[in-house]
């Protein structure tokens, strides 16, 4: 399951990375809430080869409604897209997301940690935020003892981080994972509001004492910049989510 799958990035180049008799393994699926997306990626779909392939167009929020409940998956990707998710529905994506996994099932997200440029409202996390929310996630979820690794990629304007859920170490039953479902998402949740509560923090007493002092360096300059775009999308993303 691809999910925000844009105009079918992660597949564009599938065949000279598997075979076609790998490809004929997999049945794919799409989610974006962009119909012309959405389009491009069917049409990209088409020439794979797949199994199977069934692109759908809705809102993250709503994927595990809007896909058949009786499918679950072996591998789901939100890649480039956690920063545009609203705060308040981040908690619910994660969780739904363990939810739809098969028994040995894997999530794997990645995102940058800076925009460039800067896009107003868009809230990149950092590694480190991942974690706290992995980890009170996993917490909720009565699986403390899976502490996955999160991934550092480095790129020119922005580092990059990923993690890898497996489903099999959570050691917890669809039955008993089903029924820990809203407490994991309001831990999860109030785990975010305190991440961002810290950022926001920061984030102020950084730019306040750019206002004392001012922008010495061109690297403060760059600074200065990046958190009014922050301070903006903090104080945002808080007034929305609480
Ligand atoms: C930067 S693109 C990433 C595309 C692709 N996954 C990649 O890695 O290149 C972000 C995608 O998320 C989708 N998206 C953003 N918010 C969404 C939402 N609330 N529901 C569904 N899709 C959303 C956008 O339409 C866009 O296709």
């Amino acid at each position: 399951l691809d999910l925000a799958c844009g105009r079918g990035q992660i597949i564009i180049s599938l065949d000279e990375n598997l075979s076609a008799e790998a490809r004929a393994n997999i049945d794919y699926w799409a989610y974006d809430i962009d119909q012309t997306y959405a389009k491009e990626t069917r049409k990209c779909a088409e020439g794979l080869g797949f199994g199977s392939f069934d692109i759908k167009v809705g809102d993250l929020s709503d994927f595990h409604r809007i896909l058949p409940a009786s499918v679950v998956f072996d591998f789901i990707t939100l890649t480039n897209t956690v920063h545009e998710v609203d705060t308040g529905q981040l908690a619910g994506l994660f969780v739904n997301c363990i939810v739809r996994l098969s028994d040995s099932g894997m999530l794997f997200v990645y995102d940058i940690e800076r925009i460039t440029p800067a896009e107003l409202g868009a809230l990149p996390w950092s590694r480190d935020d991942v974690r706290h929310m992995m980890r009170r996630m996993l917490d909720a979820f009565g699986a403390s003892a899976y502490r996955p690794e999160l991934g550092r990629w480095k790129h020119r304007n922005s580092d990059g981080w990923h993690v890898l859920l497996e489903r099999q170490n959570l050691h917890v039953s669809q039955a008993d994972l089903s029924a820990m479902v809203d407490g994991a998402i309001q831990n999860t949740h109030d785990e975010i509001l305190k991440v961002l509560r810290r950022r926001l923090v920061e984030c102020r007493n950084y730019l306040d004492n750019l206002t004392q002092y001012g922008a010495r360096t061109a690297e403060e300059q760059q600074d200065k910049e990046r958190l009014l775009f922050e301070f903006w999308a903090i104080s945002r993303a808080l007034e929305r989510a609480t």
